[in-house]
């Protein structure tokens, strides 16, 4: 017989995508505001709150940073009501504070739910990431080969040229080199000012989205929910920690790591069944943003499960100002 303790995957995520909408919701009023904390901070209390109210005995293991420097949902924060399964989360309750300040597209909110244990506590620091989506061999791009020999397998695999190839690269000076690179193989750069999570998952349905593969430098937090919505959807990532100083490398020692040069596969930041919500807070080529109506917000939400590989789609109708009294 079953634990009544069990990750019950299936009933969890609808919860999930409630916490994902309520953060988006929050956020809704800040779009386009110009105020990257307010927006942020609104859906961290949103995201907290929903999260506290299911019935899980949760950690934050991917969160807002350390105790001492976020107040909520912070690395090692538990929620929940105490009163279910052991469970790890890894949240970013607005992935692209500064696309949702600009109002910019493709900012999300996303969080990932599994087993105690299921997934690496990375510390808050860069990772070096590549990503593909599903249906190539095993480690068709991996980080030991250069940007350059990375698209030509991509585009031998696919038997087409490395100028159909589209790579999705945050634009940021640091990458300058890899962009000259990109560049000098023919492939095409969609170069996003924000977002990674939401640039590597769009490696997962490439005729929608015209991207290929994710290169570059990113938060380490955010390489490991983007290996969760991997898990879910299938695809490849690799992800190596980068540290700019002692600080940095105390921290990962804090959480257990020893290895600093470690490449990461998606089976090791992911290491059991998960299931994955994001909920689009601008509009974006994954999902439409929140959209206000007369008298209700409407938002759209991806629910993943690794379990089975489904994905749900699911518009909600959020009246504003809350319940809708029924006419007299
Ligand atoms: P937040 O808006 O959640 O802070 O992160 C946005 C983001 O673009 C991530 O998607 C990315 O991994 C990280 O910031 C990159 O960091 P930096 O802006 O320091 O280059």
């Amino acid at each position: 017989m079953r634990s009544p303790d069990e990750f019950r995957d299936r009933m969890l995520s609808l919860g999930l995508a409630r916490v994902s909408e309520a953060a988006a919701l929050a956020a809704a009023e800040y779009i386009g505001r110009g105020n990257e904390k307010a927006a942020d901070q609104a859906a961290v209390d949103a995201m907290r709150s929903q999260l506290n109210m299911l019935d899980i005995d949760g950690i934050v293991v991917i969160g807002e940073g350390e105790r001492d420097e976020a107040p909520m949902l912070y690395c090692g924060e538990s929620v929940g009501t105490g009163n279910g399964p052991a469970v790890d989360i890894a949240l970013d309750p607005l992935e692209g504070t500064s696309l949702t300040a600009r109002d910019m597209p493709n900012a999300l909110t996303v969080l990932a739910m599994g087993p105690r244990g299921s997934m690496l506590r990375a510390p808050d620091v860069y990772m070096d990431k590549v990503a593909v989506g599903p249906g190539y061999p095993e480690k068709i791009v991996t980080l030991e080969i250069p940007p350059r020999d990375r698209i030509a397998r991509l585009a031998e695999s696919r038997s087409c040229s490395m100028a159909e190839i589209t790579v999705c690269i945050l634009e940021r000076d640091r990458h300058d080199a890899l962009i000259e690179e990109v560049r000098s193989t023919g492939a095409a750069i969609r170069l996003i000012g924000d977002g990674d999570v939401a640039g590597i998952i769009h490696c997962t349905d490439p005729l929608r989205t015209g991207i290929d593969m994710y290169m570059g430098i990113g938060g380490a937090p955010e390489g490991v929910l983007a290996a969760a919505a991997l898990t879910c959807m299938g695809g490849q990532i690799e992800g190596q920690l980068l540290f700019r100083n002692d600080a940095e490398r105390a921290r990962a020692v804090k959480l257990g790591i020893t290895d600093f040069d470690r490449i990461y596969s998606r089976q090791d930041m992911v290491r059991d069944y998960v299931i994955f919500a994001a909920t689009g807070v601008t509009d974006g080529t994954l999902l439409p943003g929140i959209r206000r109506q007369s008298g209700y917000y409407e938002t759209d939400t991806i629910l993943l499960r690794s379990k089975t590989g489904s994905m749900r789609r699911m518009t909600y109708r959020h009246p504003i100002g809350g319940q809708v009294e029924p006419s007299e």
